[in-house]
């Protein structure tokens, strides 16, 4: 049995592919159940990787898949950090992309960042058109007793 709730960091780079969400939701679980945490939090961690993750590939890279996209995330006294990274087209207005139901695409809800903003403590976007955008994630891990842990 490891040790639980040392520091620790990861740093992930990986082709811009659908496939590969799941494989970032995967990799930053694994990271957060090293940590005494909940049920709920691994889950809602698990929901904004995805989410920001999907909308680097998705908007960021439009879909194109020989891109990259870059996770760091780091554990730091039970503070969970996650960074998601593309350099792909950028978002003009973040205040108005983070409006819950605003979509540049006619199909999609739109919900991405109010998901990552109702689960973690505090989300950042900082983009540049052109240049790409990065999502900084970040939510306290505690155990309160209240829930049981498993692994994933
Ligand atoms: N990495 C990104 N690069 C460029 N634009 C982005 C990026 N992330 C988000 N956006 C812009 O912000 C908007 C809102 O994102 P959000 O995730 O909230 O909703 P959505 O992705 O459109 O829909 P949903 O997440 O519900 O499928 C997107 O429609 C897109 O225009
Ligand atoms: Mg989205």
């Amino acid at each position: 049995m490891a040790m639980k709730n040392r520091d620790n960091y990861i740093k992930l780079e990986f082709s811009s592919l659908p496939e590969n969400v799941a494989l970032a939701r995967v990799l930053i679980a694994s990271l957060v159940v090293q940590v005494d945490t909940t049920i709920t939090d691994l889950e809602e961690v698990k929901v904004a990787v995805s989410e920001a993750v999907s909308n680097a590939i998705i908007h960021g890279y439009q879909n194109e898949p020989n891109n990259i996209v870059n996770i760091e995330a780091k554990i730091v006294a039970g503070e969970l950090e996650i960074v998601v990274e593309d350099s792909g087209i950028g978002i003009e207005d973040v205040e108005k992309a983070m409006t819950p139901t605003f979509s540049t695409h006619p199909d999609r809800m739109g919900l991405g960042f109010v998901f990552m903003k109702s689960f973690m403590d505090n989300v950042e976007v900082l983009s540049e058109i052109g240049k790409g955008t990065k999502v900084v994630l970040q939510k306290k891990l505690v155990n309160d007793g209240s829930c049981a842990r498993v692994a994933t």
